[in-house]
């Protein structure tokens, strides 16, 4: 698709030597034999530019808007998830990281079925697209199949055919799009499917999730018995049916109970198997569909591939993040009319993505179900950095609660701009029924888990008047709000803090292949360099802290080091499996999907200490939590981290 050239007055995007190879690499259109086709600069034109187009339908002035988001972009304040970068303006045109699709229980008789939706899902694969699944629908393994009188596969079964197609198909694209497997606690094949993973060579194309209840936790806590069930397949009422099992039981089919255990006997499995390699992880489906917008349409049941994004069938979520590296206020304070304002441009950003987006057209249920709810996923990145910056530590209560006002502040400017839009061009359109109807508005305004203490400058927020208006307005996105991984984005941005999650290493060795040779880069982190500069180190004393900081990955152990940078300057591994929950409770109560975080556990911790992290998990009202104890995997199945 044509691209006018690039106005000549705009500037030039800054970027690191790393992010610029990565860049160009991942994103930049070739031509046919491997060239780049077009610049750095280009590249962010063509983004803005046929992102911008689409608001020709609303009389805007779309040189201008695209100029606008040009500049948002490449002042590295604001990236849309990586397809947005390869596929706008390019024939696939397909723009969005993540997609949900359902599976009914019939082969592909339905246009869910179980090799029809293979076949969508193998297409979407080719647009470097991710795909979740829900195989609650399945039944049970063993059980009778009536047309053939043989015995169904079962989930797992059908899960290892996924995986097998996804393996060769993912081959040909660019980005191999990754795949979430969720099955719920009382399928009775759910052990079955707990250990699939056990060996980590095994299901490589999938990340596997439990979707847990709250009944399920409660019968944890009572240590009570546990019922492993499914709808009864022989009854007449089933043929056909393929909904969930509440569903089934509202609809007047017996459910057949298959087994019972001890509930606590299956947490302890699902734990000893994180502990082991990190999945499966827990997905919360009760605290997902408590803010689910949309309950009038379907039950919430299944995320995408990272679990940050709760979806519908057919429905994908364009991501965005802010980049909050690039946010900062003189003397370590937030700009936050700078943080204002990307929020507000990145909202119609991401809300003209949807419009922009082709989607694939052989599975046309994907752009029905785009339209419909009009979600958007904006999110954050460099929330680490700027913690540096203003001097607060990572998973303290106080870094709790300032992840909490950012992410509040967050919140609200997004949909204080998507009413705007919703004023300016009409509210999603299943509107009516959703928690957002204005005519029934059962949306209450978020609130945080801890009351607040200080204000870090932050303007007020007026939830009332937001109330008011949605009353109404209604609003244009069912979601607004997610927190992605932001695994290649955040590089490419020169972040040193991916998504919410805290810095990974204050200085590091970086292997590099030059040609063949092993070239050895060191990093450190530029805001450690800038505090040990400010609190007036000496040269020897600054070189002797980078050695032993290099060595350690972390700063905790060096006693040069005044306390308060030392406070400041935490790790990942620096911070307890304790305050990593927290900061996530702390943020979830501010994200109306959900978010992508990690929490890791030293080496040494037990499978009892995994246990707590779920417990507490659950009770602060978080949707889902992925562990990861240090060392217990050799690979890491979702690149995070992108480098050369
Ligand atoms: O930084 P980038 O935009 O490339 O992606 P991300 O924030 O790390 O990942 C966002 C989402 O993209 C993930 O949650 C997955 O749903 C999807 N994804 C994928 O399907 N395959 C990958 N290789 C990477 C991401």
């Amino acid at each position: 698709l044509p691209t006018p050239p690039i106005p000549a007055d705009l500037p030039s995007i800054q970027l690191t030597d790393n992010a610029r190879q990565v860049l160009i690499r991942r994103y930049v259109r070739r031509a046919d034999d491997g060239s780049p086709a077009e610049t750095v600069d280009e590249m962010f034109w063509r983004v803005a530019y046929h992102v911008a187009k689409v608001e020709e339908s609303w009389n805007v002035d779309i040189n201008a808007r695209a100029r606008e988001f040009y500049t948002l972009l490449t002042a590295r304040r604001f990236f849309p998830n990586s397809p947005t970068f390869t596929g706008a303006g390019t024939p696939l045109g397909q723009l969005a990281a993540c997609f949900v699709l359902p599976i009914t229980d019939d082969m592909g008789r339905e246009s869910t079925g179980i090799f029809q939706t293979l076949r969508d899902a193998a297409l979407i694969q080719q647009t470097g697209g991710g795909n979740g699944f829900s195989f609650s629908r399945l039944r049970p393994q063993g059980s009778l199949v009536k047309s053939s009188a043989g015995q169904a596969t079962g989930p797992v079964g059908f899960l290892r055919v996924y995986d097998h197609a996804f393996g060769e198909v993912a081959q040909g694209g660019s980005r191999r799009g990754a795949n979430m497997a969720v099955l719920r606690v009382d399928h009775p094949d759910i052990e079955e499917f707990i250990s699939c993973k056990t060996n980590e060579n095994q299901i490589t194309n999938f990340n596997i999730s439990v979707g847990i209840t709250d009944a399920f936790m409660r019968a944890v806590e009572a240590d009570a018995d546990w019922d492993l069930r499914f709808p009864d397949v022989h009854h007449p009422a089933y043929r056909g049916f393929s909904g969930t099992l509440e569903e089934a039981e509202a609809a007047g089919i017996p459910i057949k109970t298959y087994r019972t255990v001890r509930a606590r006997e299956l947490f302890d499995l699902i734990v000893r198997q994180s502990h082991h390699n990190g999945e499966p992880g827990m997905l919360f489906l009760d605290a997902a569909n408590r803010y689910n917008p949309v309950p009038h349409l379907y039950p919430l049941e299944a995320t995408n591939p990272c679990g940050e994004q709760w979806l519908g069938p057919y429905e994908n979520c364009c991501l965005g993040s802010v980049n909050l590296a690039e946010l900062f206020g003189p003397d370590h304070s937030v700009d936050w009319e700078a943080v204002r304002h990307s929020v507000e441009i990145a909202t119609r950003f991401l809300d003209d993505v949807i419009d922009a987006n082709q989607y694939v057209p052989a599975v046309p249920q994907l752009s029905e179900a785009a339209h419909r709810a009009r979600r958007i996923g904006l999110g954050i990145m460099g929330l680490a950095d700027l913690m540096y910056h203003v001097g607060i530590r990572y998973g303290s209560p106080q870094g709790q609660e300032f992840a909490a006002q950012v992410m509040e502040f967050v919140r609200y400017q997004a949909m204080r701009t998507s009413v705007d839009l919703a004023r300016e061009r009409g509210p999603f359109p299943a509107i009516r029924g959703s928690l957002y109807d204005p005519a029934n508005l059962r949306w209450s305004p978020p609130a945080p888990l801890e009351a607040y203490t200080s204000d870090w400058g932050r303007p007020a927020v007026d939830w009332e008047g937001l109330e008011a208006d949605l009353r109404q307005y209604g609003i244009r996105n069912a979601a607004q709000t997610t927190i992605a991984p932001t695994g290649t984005i955040a590089t490419v941005a020169g972040c040193e803090g991916y998504g919410c999650e805290p810095v990974f290493a204050l200085a590091y060795i970086r292997h590099v292949n030059d040609n063949g040779r092993d070239l050895q880069l060191t990093y450190t982190s530029p805001h450690f360099q800038r505090a040990l500069e400010e609190a007036g180190l000496d040269p020897e004393t600054q070189q002797a802290v980078y050695e032993q900081t290099m060595r350690d990955g972390s700063c905790q152990a060096v006693e040069a080091l005044p306390e308060s940078i030392r406070q400041v300057f935490v790790v990942s591994a620096d911070i307890s499996a304790e305050e990593h929950v927290r900061m996530q409770a702390a943020m979830q109560a501010f994200v109306d999907n959900s978010l992508s975080k990690t929490i890791n556990f030293p080496a040494e911790a037990g499978p009892e200490d995994v246990a707590t992290a779920y417990l507490l998990a659950w009770k602060l009202g978080c949707k889902g939590l992925t562990v990861y104890v240090t060392g217990s995997r050799e690979k890491v199945v979702l690149e995070t981290h992108a480098t050369l």
